[in-house]
């Protein structure tokens, strides 16, 4: 048995979820019910991020406290989850003493271990507004592609920045060009890394390709040591006299919630956190889920940080997806071009929203959501195959076998199908290859109702009602299969399926229903949502921005 640990992404809690980066999430809910299913001992956590110039800036522009904005997009988040069925052990927030303490813990360690070194900079520094800017509040050319670029990050050629670099520089609070004053700051060796971490690279096995060109990029290009404290007010203080003005840098806090949730979990649950983080000989894989902007904080400033405390499980998958567009077009929230997760919500099944975000998941390449795809995949493949499959088997056992399993003999031929199914499903979900996975299950869907067709049962039953019960026996052991084999991507149809036919938890192994079940409270898995939608909610999105 191999311990699972998953750390899903934590976003920033400065405003609502749209569809691109539930997308970017999703994949660690699968990977989390899939493992459970399989019995392996699974810590799936995550948490709002909840410092961070984002929020900070949301808060200015609002005029409230940088904790409020947290408050309000925190609550909204952990609802949005729940009602997506998000299997998190702890979906918690950094703004908590909890995580405080173990960030400041890491901290220290560093600073023991020699990690951490003191030097005094030029910062970026308003004269208007009379502070030290942010990262991200300094905006200018970039020296690399010379599109215009925040301080932190030039999001057109993904250069990491450091403000100085930038060419032809603003404020953004004020738009005055800012200067440079000397601050003192804390630095993490990341350069005293390079070759462990190149070392790691050379080793992975099952990080997405986006992550090793990347990660390879960056080192080719020579780790520079980068700053672990910021000139902020809103964040972990940092642990050391005469800093009592800045904050850790929120990169080399955020990535710690992983650590400082595992704690949390364990602290809450009386959970054994070490067994996903230190066991010896104790097997643990590290999965690790996220966008492709947030690749180097997961492939190399997060190992960095691990292997500079000593003794922590380091990531083995890295699970990063490309960007999702909608309608064609880069989502925005500037803009308002963006799919938001709570207004989808309040008109759509959560299972039509993961069934779709997998089928049509960001895996390798940019994949785009468009509504008229969205709701042809609802009506088609949800509704029309396997919604389909389950309604007109039960139906016909309740109308013609009083509703319940007629006794029968399923072929080996199907039988062998669904357990070659389950290894070859698991072994794409392993691989972090969930659409493949999902397509693989799904073509067996479409296998069962063409058999389900060629059987004819409405004609068995009046000529031959023990090949009708075969045909009908054999329909529902796929059915409860598919139970268990679609669990990680649509639980709620599938707990409804497991409801009907009286079925245990879901295992990723072969599952029977004996003949004389009674089908309880059978109802429809999928409504059709009528074609005339897509018009609709496109008018609703191009009205909206
Ligand atoms: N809040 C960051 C973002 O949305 C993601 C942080 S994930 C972390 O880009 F684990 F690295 F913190
Ligand atoms: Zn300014």
């Amino acid at each position: 048995m191999t311990n699972i640990f998953i750390g899903g992404a934590w976003p920033y809690a400065n405003g609502s979820l749209h569809l691109g980066r539930l997308a970017s999430l999703l994949p660690g809910d699968v990977l989390a019910r899939y493992f459970r299913a399989k019995g392996d001992q699974v810590l799936y956590v995550s948490g709002s991020d909840c410092h961070g110039t984002p929020v900070a800036v949301q808060a200015i522009q609002e005029g409230v406290k940088p904790s409020d904005i947290a408050d309000r997009y925190h609550g909204e988040f952990v609802d949005c989850f729940e009602q997506l069925g998000f299997s998190y052990d702890l979906y918690t927030r950094t703004d908590q003493e909890f995580h405080h303490d173990v960030v400041q813990e890491i901290f220290g360690k560093l600073l023991d271990n020699g990690y951490l070194y003191r030097k005094t900079i030029e910062q970026t520094y308003c004269e208007t507004d009379q502070r030290f800017l942010p990262d991200r509040y300094v905006e200018g050319d970039c020296p690399v592609c010379g599109s215009r670029a925040r301080g932190d990050q030039c999001d057109v050629c993904s250069t990491i920045l450091d403000p100085s670099d930038l060419l032809n520089r603003t404020c953004k609070l004020c738009g005055h060009p800012p200067v440079e004053r000397p601050t003192e700051h804390f630095y993490v060796s990341l350069s005293h890394f390079q070759e462990e971490l190149t070392d790691d690279l050379n080793h992975a096995r099952g990080w997405r390709d986006n992550a090793v060109q990347l990660t390879r990029r960056y080192l080719e290009e020579g780790l520079q040591d980068r700053a672990a404290t910021r000139d902020l007010t809103w964040g972990v203080d940092v642990p050391v006299p005469g800093f009592e003005d800045k904050k850790i840098y929120v990169w080399v806090e955020a990535v710690s919630g992983y650590l400082s949730a595992s704690k949390q979990w364990a602290s809450v649950t009386g959970g054994d956190w070490e067994a996903f983080w230190r066991k010896e000989g104790t097997d643990i894989m590290a999965y690790y889920v996220h966008g492709k902007d947030n690749i180097p904080f997961h492939t190399l400033i997060w190992p960095a940080l691990l292997r500079g405390v000593g003794g922590l499980h380091l990531p083995d998958r890295i699970i990063s997806c490309e960007y999702m567009t909608l309608e064609g077009k880069k989502f925005s929230t500037s803009r308002n071009w963006a799919v938001w997760i709570p207004d989808l919500l309040s008109r759509y099944q959560p299972d039509s929203i993961r069934y779709f975000l997998i089928a049509n998941g960001p895996e390798k390449r940019d994949t785009d959501f468009s509504w008229r795809e969205f709701i042809h995949s609802h009506n088609g493949e949800l509704l029309g195959a396997f919604g389909n499959l389950v309604n007109r088997t039960l139906v016909f056992v309740n109308k013609s076998f009083d509703s319940v399993i007629p006794a029968g003999r399923i072929t080996g031929e199907w039988q062998s199908r669904m357990e070659t199914l389950y290894s070859e499903a698991g072994t794409l979900i392993e691989e972090g290859r969930l659409k493949e996975a999902l397509e693989l299950i799904f073509s067996v869907v479409r296998l069962a109702n063409k058999y389900f067709d060629e059987r004819k049962p409405w004609l068995q039953v009046k000529e031959n009602r023990d090949d009708c019960g075969d045909t009908l026996f054999t329909c529902v052991q796929i059915i409860a299969n598919l139970a268990n084999l679609l669990q990680p991507f649509t639980p709620f149809a599938c707990d409804k399926i497991r409801g009907f036919l009286s079925l245990q938890q879901p295992a990723w192994t072969w599952s029977d229903v004996s003949a004389g079940t009674p089908v309880r409270d059978l109802t429809l898995l999928f409504e059709r949502i009528d074609p005339s939608r897509i018009e609709e909610e496109t008018r609703r999105l191009e009205a909206s921005h």
